[in-house]
């Protein structure tokens, strides 16, 4: 129905907005995260056929039952913290594939990661100068910055000049001597230049560029690529090409066969599964501005306030009705940034109405905090 390839259908306006308006109706402010969804968007990326290994990474949503799914679908699991991976260990079959992927953590988080089976990357010089003991007879990762950044906000942004991750090409040689002096094996080299990346051509550069450094190093075994993987947010936006990015993945492979292709994408498995559900409370006229209150706010999803992230959003309770009004959709926290959507076409609102903030699947929850001593929104999920 004209839904450009690649876009996911919003489940949540058909089969599932009954449901999701009993869900409101037991409490709100609440994530609800579509299962069908998540297993749609990982069999999207299972069919990518250079790939080797997908990893799901853990911090975009660390809901149990999300694992749970992931797992099943054969995922390994990319994890930044002890937390991460004490979460992941406790739901994922024994033999599942962890990587640790830390950036300027302390000493005891690489201590407790490698009492795991965890893969552990190091993107710096220090925890091989002053903690070299660690990592005697490990395969470690190395994860470089290839000096650039992409994404799709500045803040999320992780390489280039400015970026506080990966190691910068000219201090290859040290890290590499330093590796052989401790008698640690590098194994793997990781590139993740940013996050909401929707130009398919990008990742295909990033295995080149990881491949002609892994002829200089000798005992590279696979290139994680990365995750970034967008998902259109804006109307009108185009969907990563998935049909592109597993040419470009292949095409690269076969140029460079000796290494195994990885990846760990958060946002592309969870976003577009998630929804933020929460009640109207008060309406303002105040100069030029309609403002529409509601239950929740910077709070649970503080997106819009960080990123200026667009997330689409509805009157669940007046889908069909004609969207005469422009609303400023604001939360009740004490900060003029407390506003998660600008001029907003929809229905005449009243109070108690159900407002769904669409797409918070990925870095909503996990994100969200206890700011004005606000309660953290619920999670639950559908199956169906
Ligand atoms: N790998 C590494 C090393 C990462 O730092 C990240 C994300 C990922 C993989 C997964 O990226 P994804 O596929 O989800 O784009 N809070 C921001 C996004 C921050 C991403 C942090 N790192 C947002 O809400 O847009």
């Amino acid at each position: 129905t004209g839904e450009a390839p690649g876009a996911v259908a919003a489940w949540w306006r058909d089969a599932q907005r009954q449901q999701l308006l009993e869900l409101a109706a037991e409490t709100t402010p609440r994530y609800v995260y579509h299962l069908p969804t998540v297993r749609q968007q990982a069999r999207a990326l299972k069919s990518l056929a250079a790939v080797d290994r997908l990893h799901y990474a853990v911090k975009a949503n660390t809901h149990p039952a999300i694992l749970h799914v992931l797992a099943a679908e054969g995922f390994a699991f990319e994890c930044v913290s002890p937390g991460e991976l004490k979460a992941v260990g406790a739901i994922v079959p024994e033999a599942t594939p962890l990587l640790f992927t830390p950036n300027f953590a302390p000493r005891e988080d690489y201590v407790y990661a490698l009492g795991t089976r965890a893969t552990i990357t190091l993107d710096a010089l220090h925890p091989l100068k002053h903690w070299g003991e660690l990592f005697r007879g490990r395969e470690i990762v190395l994860r470089m910055d290839l000096g650039r950044g992409l994404g799709h906000h500045e803040k999320v942004r992780t390489g280039g000049s400015g970026s506080k991750f990966g190691l910068p090409l000219d201090q290859l040689a040290a890290f590499l001597q330093l590796a052989d002096a401790h008698g640690a094996t590098v194994r793997g080299l990781h590139a993740h230049l940013g996050s909401g990346v929707l130009d398919a051509s990008h990742w295909g550069e990033v295995y080149v560029q990881l491949a002609s450094l892994a002829e200089r190093i000798g005992s590279v075994a696979f290139l994680n690529i990365g995750g970034g993987l967008g998902v259109p947010s804006h109307p009108g936006e185009a969907p990563l090409d998935m049909v592109e990015l597993d040419r470009v993945l292949r095409e690269v492979k076969a140029a460079y066969p000796q290494y195994q292709l990885w990846m760990e994408p958060g946002r592309y498995l969870v976003a577009d599964a998630g929804v933020l559900l929460a009640r109207a409370t008060q309406q303002k006229d105040k100069g030029a501005f309609r403002y529409l209150g509601i239950d929740t706010g910077m709070n649970s999803l503080i997106r819009p306030a960080l990123y200026d992230a667009w997330h689409e959003i509805v009157n669940l309770s007046r889908l069909d009705e004609p969207a005469t009004a422009l609303y400023q959709v604001v939360g009740p926290i004490c900060e003029s940034g407390d506003v998660l959507g600008t001029d907003r076409r929809l229905p005449e609102a009243q109070e108690g109405d159900v407002i769904l903030i669409a797409q918070a699947g990925a870095y909503g929850k996990v994100m969200s905090s206890h700011y004005n001593l606000r309660d953290e929104a619920d999670e639950v999920v559908i199956d169906a």
